[in-house]
């Protein structure tokens, strides 16, 4: 069974969809306080890098580096479910814009809502 991310195209179909995912999330006016500090540049290596690994199923502490990266913006600026709605929406929109399928799609969703506890720095739902 290949990994989600030899399926969706690779590092360089990734690479892309990263770079348009970000003008979405960087330019949406609810979530501009949460960058006002950032380094866009760097932010779209780090989460591309991310990316690539979390989808080739290569970051076994994925969830406790997501806690450990949000767990400030949680505490001392209130980011929470909508917040976290939002960029999953923007994802969305951008696999739809490069026309990934939509059974690809729906595996992204599923392996993002994986880490919304996470990021989101409360005790994980439905643990098995
Ligand atoms: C599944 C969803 C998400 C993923 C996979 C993700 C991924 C990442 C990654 C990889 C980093 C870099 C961590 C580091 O090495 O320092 C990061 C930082 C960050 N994320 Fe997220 N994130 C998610 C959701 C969110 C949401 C909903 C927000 C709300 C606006 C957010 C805001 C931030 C901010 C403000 C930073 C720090 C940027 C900086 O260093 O200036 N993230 N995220």
């Amino acid at each position: 069974m290949s990994t989600l991310l030899e399926r969706i195209g690779g590092e360089t179909a990734v690479n892309a969809v990263v770079n348009s995912f970000y003008d979405k999330v960087f330019t949406d006016e609810t979530l501009k306080p949460f960058f006002a500090n950032t380094d866009f540049e760097k932010q779209r290596v780090r989460q591309g890098k991310f990316l690539i690994q979390f989808m080739a199923g290569k970051m076994p502490t994925a969830n406790e580096y997501m806690r450990n990266a949000h767990r400030k913006y949680v505490a001392e600026m209130g980011l929470n479910d909508k917040h976290f709605d939002i960029v999953a929406g923007h994802l969305v929109n951008t696999l739809k814009e490069f026309n990934v399928p939509q059974a690809l799609i729906d595996e992204v969703v599923t392996a993002v809502a994986s880490l919304r506890d996470h990021v989101l720095d409360r005790p994980v739902k439905n643990a098995a």
